[in-house]
C-alpha cells in the first residue's frame, strides 16, 4: 500500500514539476502540489525502504559535504572557439565548406552560466559534474538533483550523457541579491558568477534555495540514440524531458541567415528571462560534424559569436568622492540605474582628475557606461551632442570630503594624508575583516561604519572586544539575536587564521595577498617578522625594494607595534599554519610528469617547486611516475597514464597539494 502510494506520488509530483519547470504550463495549483509533497514526505518517513532514487524530496539537498570529489568525463568536455564580427562567422563557413558541401548550422543562444554534465543510468539521474578543466570535473550531484529543471527520472530507460548550462534567471538573480544585501554579504556581480557561486556550494541546502535552471544543448553520444543532426538532438532531448531553448533554437543554411539570427537576438537580448553573451553555432549534420572533427584544441564543427560588450546610455547626477584605506581620493560616478550585462548598475569609478578631464564629464551628460570585462561598469565617454544648456565643467575638489584636510597630489591622484581621517579608518577596518583578510564573515562596509561612528571600534583590535556590546548590537537595525551571536562567532574564529592573514589584514603599504603569504611562509611567526631587519627582507624573492621599505617603516612604528600586542592579548594567533611545503610529503621523492598546456602556472615554475619539495621532474610516463599533472588538451602521456592506473592531478590539484595558492 505505502509503496504503491509512494510510486504514485513521485509520479504525479514529478510530472507536475516537469510541466511547471520545463514546459512553463502547470496544471495543478501550488496548494495541490504543497499536499502530495507533504503527503509523500510523511510516507517516505514511515516507510524509508520505499524511497525513489528520483523522488522530488531529493531536491531539497542534504547534509554539508567537506569537498567534491573528481569526476573524470568519459568524453572531454571542450568549448568552441570565440568569434567577434561578421568576417569571422564567413572565414568559419569558409573553412567548414572545404570539408563539407552544402552545410547547414544549428544556431542557438550562446547561455551565460556554466557547462554541467549530467550523466543517466537506466533513466535516472545517477551523476552530476562541472566541467572542470575539461577532462576532470567535479561531482555535484546531490546539488544537480536540487534544479527544478532537472529531470530526476527520464521518459525512457536509458542510459544517457546529457549536456547543458547550469544558469540562473534574472528573477532568481535579483532574488538572491536582495537576500545578500539583507545579510549585509557582496552581491553576485552577474548571474553567472552567481550560477556559479550556488552549484559549487558544499551545503546543497543552500543550492536548493538559489532556484537554478538547467537548459540541455548536446548528448555527447548522439549516434547511440539513431540521432542524426544536431536539430535532431535538441528535438530528443526536449522528448526526454529537459528544458530546451526549443523557441530560440533555429537552423541557418547561408551566412547571412546566420547573421540574421544573430541580429534578431541580440535585439531581444534584454527581454530574455535569463542571461546571454553569443549565439553557437554548430554544423546540422551530425556526419558532417564527424568529417570536421577536432584542431588540437577545439572542434572544427562549431564556434561561438560573442555579442559586443553590450553599451547603454544613462545620465549622470552626481559626481561623488570617496577615501581609500591610503587615503586617496576617487571620483565616482552615480547614474541613473540602468541594466548593463545582466545586472543593474547606478556607479562607476572615474579614476582621478585626468580622467575626468579628457573626458569633459559633467553633471547632468548623458554618459555611455559599459561592463569592462563584463564585471565592472565603466564610463565608455560623454554624449556631447546631447548637452543641453551650459553645464559646469568638472571641477576636482582640494580637500578632504570627510576630514577637510587639504589633499595633496601625487603622479595623477590625490591624497587626504591625515591619518586620522574617518573615512580612511573605515575603509581600514572594513579591509581588515574583509574576505581576503580576516575573513570575518557578516561584516559589510555598513555596519563597520556604524560601529565606527557609535565609537564601538576605533580600531582593528576592537573588532575583538565587540562581545562587551552585545546587548547594545541587537538594538541595531536589522540585526538580531542570531546574526549578532553569528556575527561574534566569526570573530572568535578569526583568531585561530593563519599568519598571511593578518599580515595583510594590517593595510601595509604595498603589501598585498601574495606578498603577505610569502612573508608568512618565510619569517613563520609574527614575532620574527617584527625583528627582521630591511636586508632580511629584500633578500627574499619577489620582494622590492618599495614592499621591503614599507615593511620596515610599519615594523618600526610604535602605533603599529602597540596594535599588534592588543591583538596578541586578545588571543589572535599569529603563526603560519600551511603545509610546509619543504617537507610536502605529497612531493618529497615522487617523480612528477608534466603534459597538456598549463595555464596556471610555467612548466618552469612547476618544476621548480616539485625540486624545491623533493621531488623530481620527467618527461615520460613509465611505471615509476607517481603524479601526472596535466593542463588542457593533453595527449598520449595522459592516455598512458589512464593505461598505467597513474595518479593524475589537475592543476588545482597541483596547487592544492603545493598549497600555492
Ligand atoms: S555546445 C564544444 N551549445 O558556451 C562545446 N555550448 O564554447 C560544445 N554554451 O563552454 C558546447 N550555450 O558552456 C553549446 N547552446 C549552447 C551553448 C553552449 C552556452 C557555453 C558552453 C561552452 C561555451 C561554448
Amino acid at each position: 500500500m505505502g509503496q504503491d502510494r509512494i510510486n504514485e506520488l513521485v509520479d504525479i509530483i514529478n510530472k507536475a514539476s516537469y510541466e511547471y519547470y520545463v514546459l512553463d504550463h502547470p496544471t495543478i495549483t501550488d496548494q495541490e502540489y504543497d499536499d502530495y509533497y507533504r503527503e509523500l514526505l510523511a510516507l517516505e518517513e514511515k516507510f524509508p525502504m520505499y524511497k525513489r532514487e528520483d523522488s522530488p524530496t531529493n531536491r531539497v539537498g542534504g547534509e554539508a559535504i567537506d569537498k567534491f570529489n573528481k569526476v573524470t568525463h568519459e568524453r572531454p568536455m571542450l568549448s568552441f572557439d570565440d568569434i567577434f564580427n561578421e568576417e569571422e562567422i564567413i572565414e568559419f563557413d569558409e573553412r567548414v565548406r572545404k570539408v563539407v558541401s552544402n552545410p547547414t548550422y544549428t544556431v542557438e543562444p550562446k547561455m551565460d552560466g556554466l557547462s554541467g554534465s549530467l550523466v543517466y543510468k537506466n533513466g535516472i539521474l545517477v551523476r552530476g559534474a562541472t566541467r572542470g578543466d575539461g577532462l576532470v570535473g567535479e561531482d555535484i550531484t546531490i546539488n544537480i538533483k536540487t534544479i527544478k529543471s532537472v529531470p530526476l527520472r527520464l521518459t525512457q530507460n536509458i542510459d544517457i550523457e546529457v549536456r547543458g548550462e547550469i544558469y540562473m534567471s534574472y528573477d532568481s538573480f535579483t532574488k538572491a541579491n536582495q537576500e545578500r544585501e539583507k545579510a549585509g554579504e557582496p552581491l553576485f556581480a552577474n548571474p553567472r558568477n552567481a550560477a556559479a557561486g550556488s552549484i559549487r556550494q558544499l551545503d546543497s541546502k543552500i543550492t536548493a534555495k538559489r532556484n537554478l535552471d538547467f537548459m540541455a544543448y548536446s548528448l555527447p553520444n548522439p549516434e547511440d540514440y539513431g540521432v542524426k543532426t544536431q536539430g535532431e538532438s535538441l528535438q530528443f532531448l526536449r522528448k526526454l524531458g529537459f528544458l530546451t531553448n526549443k523557441d530560440l533554437n533555429q537552423v541557418a543554411s547561408t551566412t547571412s541567415e546566420i547573421i540574421m539570427y544573430i541580429d534578431e537576438l541580440g535585439s531581444k537580448r534584454n527581454e530574455l528571462p535569463f542571461a546571454i553573451d553569443g549565439v553557437v553555432l554548430k554544423v546540422n549534420s551530425l556526419l558532417d560534424e564527424e568529417k570536421l572533427g577536432f584542431t588540437s584544441r577545439v572542434p572544427r564543427w562549431g564556434i561561438a559569436y560573442k555579442f559586443p560588450a553590450e553599451e547603454v546610455l544613462t545620465t549622470l547626477t552626481d559626481i561623488k568622492f570617496t577615501v581609500g584605506r591610503t587615503g586617496k581620493i576617487t571620483p565616482n560616478a552615480l547614474f541613473h540605474p540602468v541594466h548593463v550585462a545582466g545586472s543593474l548598475v547606478s556607479k562607476a569609478t572615474l579614476h582621478n582628475e585626468d580622467y575626468c578631464k579628457q573626458k569633459d564629464i559633467r553633471i547632468g551628460d548623458t554618459i555611455c557606461i559599459r561592463k569592462a570585462g563584463d564585471v565592472i561598469p565603466e564610463v565608455v565617454g560623454v554624449k556631447e551632442e546631447r548637452r543641453t544648456g551650459i553645464l559646469p565643467p568638472f571641477e576636482m575638489i582640494s580637500h578632504c570630503p570627510m576630514c577637510g584636510e587639504e589633499l595633496v597630489k601625487k603622479e595623477a591622484h590625490h591624497y587626504c594624508v591625515n591619518e586620522h581621517c574617518p573615512a580612511r579608518k573605515i575603509e581600514s577596518l572594513t579591509h581588515f575583516v574583509s574576505r581576503d583578510a580576516m575573513y570575518i564573515d557578516g561584516f559589510g562596509e555598513r555596519i563597520v561604519e556604524d560601529l565606527y561612528n557609535m565609537e564601538y571600534i576605533k580600531k582593528v583590535s576592537d573588532f575583538y572586544d565587540l562581545k562587551k556590546y552585545k546587548e547594545e548590537l541587537k538594538e541595531l537595525e536589522g540585526y538580531g539575536e542570531k546574526s549578532i551571536q553569528n556575527l561574534l562567532e566569526s570573530i572568535e574564529i578569526s583568531k585561530q587564521n593563519s599568519l598571511e592573514r593578518l599580515i595583510f589584514a594590517l593595510g601595509i603599504r604595498y603589501i598585498g595577498k601574495k606578498t603577505a603569504k610569502i612573508l608568512a611562509r618565510q619569517y613563520k611567526t609574527m614575532d620574527n617578522l617584527l625583528n627582521t631587519t630591511y636586508e632580511e627582507v629584500i633578500a627574499i624573492d619577489d620582494i622590492g625594494e618599495i614592499m621591503a621599505e614599507s615593511i620596515i617603516n610599519f615594523i618600526k612604528n610604535p602605533d603599529n607595534i602597540k596594535l599588534i600586542d592588543e591583538l596578541k592579548e586578545h588571543g589572535v594567533e599569529m603563526v603560519y599554519k600551511g603545509a610546509d611545503t619543504k617537507n610536502n610529503p605529497n612531493i618529497e621523492n615522487r617523480t612528477f610528469v608534466l603534459t597538456g598546456s598549463l595555464e596556471k602556472f610555467s612548466r618552469e615554475e612547476a618544476s621548480s617547486i616539485i625540486e624545491e619539495n623533493g621531488g623530481k621532474t620527467s618527461s615520460s610516463v613509465t611505471r615509476k611516475t607517481s603524479v601526472v599533472v596535466v593542463g588542457a588538451n593533453p595527449g598520449s602521456k595522459y592516455k598512458k597514464a589512464l593505461e598505467l592506473g597513474i595518479e593524475v592531478w589537475t592543476e588545482d590539484e597541483f596547487l592544492e597539494n603545493t598549497q600555492i595558492k
